[in-house]
């Protein structure tokens, strides 16, 4: 069975899309584990309800991004996942991860990329009035949503719809679309 380890900050309603499409054999994988920065995040208890294993840590309680890194590294070794998904993961990977894992690392961010990296980006497409506002699902290097694009999809607005129907078409699309891509990717990897 191929393994996928799953990096979440916050609520987690992709991590819980993707669990739900492997349990529903869409993706054919299991999420093997989940890593979370924030101890407070509710991704943890959903993972808990899941019956996952979670690695939950506070980067403050280590010395550095290298350190904290070597240690998920190392949780990841035990595993030797076929993918690892960022799902509303706050921070930059640094080399440590992607010396171990590059090519094999993949982040969905809420815009259609290249336009509005970094953070708020929803926000950022409502101000500067673009026509369409959609998802991209990447391969992650060291830059801030910069990697090879793997899947986009997004829809037209006119100015006319509030932020939180916004947010909440974003969330749908990624709740299709993310998993969709993760299936394709694994059964690829497979065919090669
Ligand atoms: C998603 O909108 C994702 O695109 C962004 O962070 C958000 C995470 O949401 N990177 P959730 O924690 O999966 O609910």
């Amino acid at each position: 069975m191929k393994q996928i380890a799953v990096f979440a900050s916050g609520n987690g309603s992709n991590f819980a899309a993707i669990h739900a499409a492997t349990i529903n054999k869409v993706i054919d994988a299991e999420v093997a584990l989940l890593i979370c920065d924030n101890p407070d995040a509710y991704a943890i208890h959903r993972a808990a309800e899941f019956g996952i294993e979670c690695f939950a840590f506070k980067p403050k309680m280590f010395a550095s991004k290298v350190d904290y890194e070597t240690e998920i590294v190392a949780r990841l070794n035990q595993l030797d996942p076929d993918l690892i998904v960022l799902a509303g993961y706050m921070r930059i990977l640094g080399h440590t991860m992607l010396d171990a894992f590059g090519g094999r690392i993949i982040n969905i961010h809420p815009s259609l990329l290249p336009d509005f990296k970094g953070k708020d980006a929803i926000g950022q497409a409502i101000a500067s009035k673009a026509p369409r506002i959609g998802v991209s699902i990447h391969y992650v290097d060291e830059g801030m949503d910069t990697g090879t694009i793997i899947a986009q999809s997004g829809f037209a607005v006119d100015g006319s719809e509030s932020r939180a129907e916004i947010e909440c078409r974003v969330h749908e699309i990624e709740h299709q679309l993310y998993p969709q891509t993760i299936a394709m990717l694994l059964e690829k990897e497979t065919s090669v």
